[in-house]
C-alpha cells in the first residue's frame, strides 16, 4: 500500500494527535465512560416515540430547536437568548475553540483533564498552556490564576474529570474576573457534585457554562449537550456551529426528558449514594487508594497497577477506563459508579484481585 503525502494536506497539529479511543473487552457490566447506568423507563420511550411520529421528518428542525432552548432556558432562570444547543457538550466546545482561537493564541486548562479539550485547541493551533493538579489530583490555585490570565480561552471541567475533584466556586470567580479571555466551566457532572458556576453568570460577561444530556439524563446515545453565557456572546457562538446541528429525534427527546426532570434526580442522588458508599468500602481494602469524587466516576489504584487491574477486572466481564496515560494517573483506572447490582459485582472482583 502506497503511503499518502498526509503532511502536504493536515495540519501537522492534528497529524501529531493520537486518535480519540477507549480501550474496550467484551463485558458485562460497562463502568468505562460515566453513561448513566439505567436506559430510559420504557414509557419515557414511548412517549419520545409518539411524539416523533408526530412530527414533521421533512422539515428542518427550527422550531423544535427554538422550543427546546426556551424549556432549558426556563428550567435555568435565564433567557432562551442565552442558551446554545450543541449535538454533545462536545459540539459546543468545538465551536468554542474555532470562534476564539488563532493560531499561537493560548488554550489554558487543568492536567489531567478530559483529553478533548487538548485535541480542540491542537486543531486551531493555539499553545495548551496546563495546569497541573497535585498529587492529590487538587488545584494549585496560583497557578491556575497565573495561567488563566491571558490565555484567549480557559476549559476547566467542574468536576473534572477523569479525577472526580472539584474546583471552589471562589476561586472560578477569581478566574473569571481576572481572565482577559473566556473562561468555559464544563459542568457535564454537575447532577452529581450539587455545585454550579451559574449564579456566576449575572456578575461575568466572559463565563461560559456547558452541560450535557449524556450523564445524569442518560441521553448518550442522542447527543445533544448546551452552554449558558451572555446573550451578545451566545449570538457569536451560534455562528460557530452548522445551521440546523440539533435533529429533531434529539430534540425531542431532551423535552420529554424535561419534563419528567424527577426521573433524573432521583437516579443522580441513588448515584450519589453508591457513589460515597463504593468508595468508603473500597477505600477500606488493604493496599487500594480510592480519591474523593463529586462526579459519577471515581479512580482508584490497586498494588497491580493500571493495566493489570484494568484485564483483571475484564476478564470478570467489568469494563472499565484506564486511564494511565493521562498525567498523574500513572498507576490508576477510573470507574463509573453503576446499578447497586453492578457496584456490588465491582466490590467483589476488586477485592478478589487483591
Ligand atoms: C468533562 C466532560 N465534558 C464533556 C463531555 C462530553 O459530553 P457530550 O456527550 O455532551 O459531548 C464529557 C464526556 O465524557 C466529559 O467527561
Amino acid at each position: 500500500m502506497i503511503d499518502l503525502p498526509l503532511k502536504q494536506w493536515i495540519k501537522p497539529e492534528v497529524l501529531a494527535q493520537p486518535a480519540y479511543e477507549v480501550k474496550t473487552a467484551d463485558y458485562r457490566i460497562k463502568l468505562n465512560q460515566n453513561e448513566s447506568p439505567s436506559d430510559w423507563p420504557r414509557e419515557l420511550k414511548a412517549e419520545v416515540l409518539k411524539r416523533l411520529k408526530e412530527a414533521a421528518w421533512n422539515r428542518y428542525p427550527l422550531m423544535i430547536h427554538q422550543r427546546l432552548k426556551e424549556k432549558l432556558a426556563n428550567g435555568l432562570a435565564v433567557s432562551p437568548e442565552q442558551v446554545v444547543i450543541g449535538k454533545g457538550s462536545n459540539e459546543v466546545l468545538q465551536a468554542l475553540a474555532h470562534i476564539t482561537l488563532r493560531p499561537g493564541d493560548t488554550l489554558c486548562t487543568l492536567s489531567p483533564t478530559f483529553a478533548v479539550y487538548r485535541l480542540l485547541g491542537e486543531q486551531q493551533q493555539a499553545l495548551v498552556s496546563t495546569s497541573p493538579l497535585t498529587v492529590d489530583f487538587q488545584v494549585d490555585e496560583e497557578d491556575l490564576l497565573d495561567r488563566s490570565k491571558e490565555a484567549r480561552l480557559t476549559i476547566l471541567s467542574n468536576p473534572n474529570s477523569p479525577t472526580g475533584s472539584l474546583l471552589p466556586i471562589e476561586l472560578i470567580g477569581q478566574v473569571v474576573r481576572q481572565a482577559q479571555g473566556l473562561v468555559v466551566v464544563d459542568e457535564a457532572y454537575v447532577d452529581f457534585s450539587g455545585v454550579s458556576a451559574l449564579p456566576l453568570l449575572e456578575q461575568f460577561s466572559n463565563l461560559i457554562i456547558t452541560r450535557t444530556f449524556s450523564k445524569a439524563f442518560a441521553l448518550a446515545g442522542f447527543r445533544l449537550g448546551f452552554a449558558i453565557m451572555h446573550s451578545q456572546l451566545a449570538q457569536q457562538v451560534q455562528k460557530g456551529l452548522l445551521p440546523f446541528n440539533i435533529d429533531t429525534p434529539s430534540a425531542v427527546a431532551a423535552e420529554v426528558l424535561l419534563d419528567h426532570r424527577e426521573v433524573v434526580k432521583e437516579r443522580a442522588a441513588l448515584t450519589i449514594r453508591e457513589r460515597d458508599q463504593l468508595i468508603a468500602r473500597l477505600g477500606d481494602l488493604p493496599g487500594v487508594t480510592v480519591w474523593p469524587s463529586w462526579a459519577n466516576f471515581f479512580l482508584l489504584a490497586t498494588p497491580l497497577g493500571a493495566q493489570k487491574t484494568f484485564t483483571h477486572l475484564a476478564k470478570t466481564g467489568i469494563l472499565v477506563r484506564d486511564v494511565s496515560d493521562y498525567p498523574g494517573c500513572e498507576n490508576v483506572v477510573r470507574i463509573t459508579v453503576g446499578t447497586p447490582e453492578e457496584n456490588e459485582a465491582l466490590f467483589q472482583a476488586v477485592r478478589d484481585l487483591l
